[in-house]
């Protein structure tokens, strides 16, 4: 799977909060096992709440895994609640998100976040790290704020870690709203070369090429192929309609193509 990282695309299923019980989690996870077996060059990583991921992490094959959608940035120690990067390896884990804007809502400051990234990839797991601006102004400033976040959310971050490293950007207003108020391809090609700068600036233009920059926000089969496409971004992070094996196959597919 990280072999193929840069070669294909990746699609990330943030589950959220869903489903309900272990066993609609299996249901779900076997019918989009199902669909990631038809298409090929589309590396699946899903992410299911804390307490399916144990049972999930054994059914995982070729072209679909598992990942966390959070950590804590110690492994051990009085932090009721908490689950550690060691804890999320040793289930044979290797992806987490970290940063999305719902943690970020929640309290994960930027120096949170970059506790979160350092102890993460320190053990060894590839973290897919969420960034994106919550408004457009029209004089730009959100540019300047994205900017930031990606560099304060890297603060403890080092370049040798960069194999263990994907960019998700979404933008917060384009999260939650229907396929039509997603960004388009176009438009976030701009953003992709945006966000590759700032990375190219901070650890090298050719030692970044190695980090694949996802969209996330909004993505449905009516959108993905143009996301992709125009976007030119490395895969998708899908939020809603990764919850419906259908839809989510649609997305694969129009993914595949490209
Ligand atoms: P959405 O969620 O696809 O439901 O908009 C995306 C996300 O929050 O990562």
């Amino acid at each position: 799977m990280k072999g193929s990282k840069k070669s294909s695309k990746i699609v990330v299923a943030n589950w959220k909060m869903n489903p309900q019980s272990l066993e609609d989690a299996r249901g779900l996870f076997s019918s989009i096992k199902r669909e990631v077996k038809k298409v090929k060059g589309v590396s699946v990583i899903v992410c299911p709440p804390f307490v399916y991921l144990e049972d999930l992490s054994k059914k995982i094959e070729k072209g679909i895994t598992i990942g966390a959608q959070d950590v804590f940035w110690e492994n051990s120690g009085p932090f009721t609640g908490e689950v550690g990067p060691t804890m999320e390896r040793d289930l044979g884990i290797s992806y987490v998100i970290v940063g999305h804007s719902e943690r970020r809502v929640l309290g994960d400051t930027d120096e949170i976040v970059s506790k979160k990234v350092f102890s993460s990839v320190k053990d060894g797991l590839t973290v897919i790290l969420c960034v994106g601006e919550t408004e457009r102004d029209e004089h730009g400033n959100y540019l300047e704020t994205l900017k930031n976040q990606i560099k304060n959310s890297l603060a403890k971050f080092s370049k040798r870690y960069l194999n263990n490293l994907i960019i998700a950007y979404e933008p917060v207003w384009a999260i939650g709203k229907s396929e039509k108020e997603a960004m388009t391809g176009p438009e976030l090609h701009g953003m992709f070369i945006f966000v590759r700068k700032v990375l190219s600036d901070m650890y090298g233009q050719e030692e970044v090429k190695k980090v694949p920059i996802l969209y996330g926000g909004s993505v449905g089969s009516s959108n993905a192929s143009n996301i992709v496409s125009e976007g030119q971004v490395q895969g998708l992070l899908v939020g809603r309609q990764s919850l419906d094996s259908e839809n989510f196959r649609e997305i694969l597919k129009m993914v595949e193509k490209l």
